[in-house]
């Protein structure tokens, strides 16, 4: 029932791409890639395509969806307003992995929005995203094609295995560039207020905003102004734990709770990176990338997450990396994925 299609990334086929923009102005589920994570996209505009996508990803209807757009001018007929800032970030940073909250204009549904009387909009960095939005005549409706609470998807295969039968098309673009989701901004307050931490790390936002603050309620323990961030998210079938500090620390603490964990019969997966790879005498050990090259961690992070849960690993320890760059939303993330079950050396 859904149908596979693949896609050529750079010169995206046009009658692919219609075939799916129909989809989508006919009310069905669209599931595409952006430069960040696979989106499962309906029309913006279409209540109804709302309540679907909630009903095929299980996701909480208190959760608002992103919308996407594909030019600037299509700001004009779905928000009130322009925030300060905004103007200069979206002609710095779009298409890219940074979302923007406006005020919605009412043609906006409040099942889009959970509510909110803002909307969230990005333009994704992607030949398809950007061509299918086009085609559609409509902004696209797009939360990570994923089952709530899973790894977002980061390839077709990822998005088959949780939404097969589910939406009606998946556009096969390839893996994912970034594969971590964009960077959500709040430019509503007297400062810059990120509410998730993404593709577009804090320092490039501050080169042209000043200083930008981390919504407080990231930590924790608290309540976080962008509603998807309260719940337990990115995570692996596999009890997991983060280890964080100096690196040589965090091996032997690895090694100490691996050799345990194994003693006691358990299968141990090891989220390890470049550099330390070879440290590790047991367990399942997969690098996830280098630490000298976040992108490579952020790339790989989700797919890694769902190899551990095909290996029927019944324990993660993984190893915490710099927040600098890309780092911060990689740390967010794991955090997340380890219900934030930490362990400081
Ligand atoms: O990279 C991405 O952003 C991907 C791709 C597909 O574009 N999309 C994505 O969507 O990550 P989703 O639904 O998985 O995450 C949307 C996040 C949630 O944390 C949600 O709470 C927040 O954006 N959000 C959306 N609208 C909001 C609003 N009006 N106010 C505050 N937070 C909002
Ligand atoms: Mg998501």
């Amino acid at each position: 029932k859904t149908r596979l299609v693949a896609v050529d990334k750079d010169y995206p086929q046009q009658q692919l791409i219609n075939a799916a923009a129909e989809i989508i102005r006919a009310g069905g589920l669209v599931a595409f890639p952006t430069e960040t994570v696979y989106g499962l996209g309906g029309n913006a505009l279409d209540e109804d395509a709302a309540a679907k996508i909630y009903a095929a990803k299980g996701r909480p209807q208190d959760n608002p969806l992103i919308v996407h757009i594909q030019h600037i001018k299509e700001l004009e007929g779905i928000v009130e307003d322009v925030p300060p800032g905004a103007d200069e970030l979206m002609k710095t940073f779009w298409p890219g992995p940074l979302t923007i909250l406006f005020r919605k204009k009412p043609v906006i549904p409040s099942g889009t929005t959970a509510g909110l009387d803002t909307v969230a909009i990005r333009m994704p960095d992607h030949r398809i995203a950007l061509e299918l939005i086009k085609a559609a005549g409509v902004p696209i409706a797009a939360p990570s094609a994923n089952i709530s609470g899973k790894p977002s998807p980061t390839c077709a295969q990822d998005v088959l295995e949780d939404l097969n039968g589910k939406i009606d098309m998946i556009l096969d673009g390839g893996t994912c560039p970034v594969g971590v989701e964009s960077t959500v901004l709040d430019l509503s307050g007297p400062v810059p207020l990120i509410l998730r931490p993404g593709g577009l790390p804090k320092e490039e936002l501050e080169k042209i905003l000043g200083h930008v603050e981390i919504d407080p309620g990231l930590s924790p323990g608290q309540r976080p102004r962008s509603p998807g961030q309260k719940y337990r998210h990115y995570a692996p079938k596999a009890h997991m734990t983060l280890v964080e500090g100096p690196v040589k620390l965090q091996i032997a603490k690895i090694i100490d709770l691996a050799g345990s964990l194994e003693s006691s019969g358990k299968r141990v997966g090891i989220m390890a990176t470049a550099q330390t790879r070879q440290e590790y005498p047991l367990g399942i050990v997969l690098s996830v990338g280098d630490r000298d090259a976040p992108l490579t961690i952020s790339s790989n992070l989700f797919s890694i997450l769902r190899k551990f849960d095909r290996l029927g690993v019944d324990e993660i320890l993984a190893e915490g990396i710099s927040r600098e760059g890309l780092g911060l939303a990689v740390m967010n993330r794991l955090y997340k994925a380890a219900g934030y079950n930490i362990i400081k050396v």
